[in-house]
């Protein structure tokens, strides 16, 4: 007899073939995270849901469980609700990021952008069909654009907590979004970028050096603000693996407020 889904979730991926499988088949991976255990039976179905359309459609470009987790953390301890993310994709993160939003009575707590018009329409049938429309807002454009930051800028009314920067992964881009986006995100807030290791490098189509280039200039730019690269060093997929599982690594920036000698 198989077991109820509510005690498989997502172990039913421990063997699944597939890159974006990685993480569950992972030695001692065999338990389902709090990112998924977290959700009731009816938004598990919608995930679960996802992922099988997303597989056959071949729309695959989320984050992965270390991430979520790391964010389902933040926010969920401390009722961040004010998020914006450049780089939606077919709404894995933004998905799970409602849910969490909708459990804290958070809404229209995710501004989430991405230029590709087919990808925002994906991204809002999903989050209508999980009914998370007044939780997440889809908005289509580019996060090169002065008016996405106002846009999201006026949704909020404020400014943002945390900033998930997960779009092209190009130097150049990510050099033009630091620049734009940092400056927006509220004293004491968080900036996180997604692939910033040596292996994520080659993700820049324009072979610049990536999100890990335009990272490391920032940061020698910006010394004020704090900041810590998850597992930059990592140029595989294999085993084994540092404790944050991440390949492609995480750059977390803290927008410290600047001390003003007396
Ligand atoms: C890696 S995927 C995002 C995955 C998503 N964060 C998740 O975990 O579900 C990157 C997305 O960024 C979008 N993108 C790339 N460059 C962009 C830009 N300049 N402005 C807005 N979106 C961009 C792409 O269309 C793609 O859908």
């Amino acid at each position: 007899m198989e077991a109820p889904d509510e005690a498989t979730r997502s172990r039913r991926w421990t063997h699944a073939a597939g890159p974006r499988y990685w993480w569950h088949r992972l030695p001692g991976m065999d338990f389902v995270p709090p990112v998924y255990s977290d959700l009731t039976e009816a938004e598990w179905k919608i995930v679960r849901a996802w992922y099988e359309e997303t597989d056959r459609s071949g729309v695959i470009g989320e984050c992965a469980v270390p991430l979520v987790s790391l964010l389902h953390g933040l926010v969920m301890g401390n009722r961040i609700a004010r998020i914006v993310q450049l780089g939606t994709c077919a709404g894995y993160s933004s998905l799970l990021l409602g849910f969490m939003l909708r459990r804290m009575n958070a809404p229209n707590g995710l501004f989430t952008l991405d230029l590709d018009p087919e990808l925002c329409a994906l991204t809002r049938r999903w989050l209508e069909r999980a009914g998370l429309t007044n939780f997440v807002t889809v908005a289509e454009g580019n996060s090169l654009d002065p008016n996405s930051l106002a846009a999201a800028q006026a949704h909020f009314r404020g400014e943002p907590e945390m900033i998930l920067l997960d779009s092209s992964h190009e130097y150049g881009a990510t050099v033009r979004e630091l620049d734009l986006w940092y400056p927006a995100l509220q004293m004491g807030g968080l900036l996180l970028l997604h692939d910033v290791s040596r292996f994520a490098e080659e993700f820049d189509v324009t072979a610049q050096g990536g999100v890990r280039r335009a990272f490391d200039e920032w940061r020698e730019k910006n010394p004020q603000a704090e900041a810590i690269c998850l597992n930059g060093e990592s140029r595989t997929m294999d085993l084994p693996r540092p404790p944050y599982k991440d390949a492609c690594g995480l750059g977390i920036i803290y927008k410290a407020e600047v001390q003003v000698p007396e």
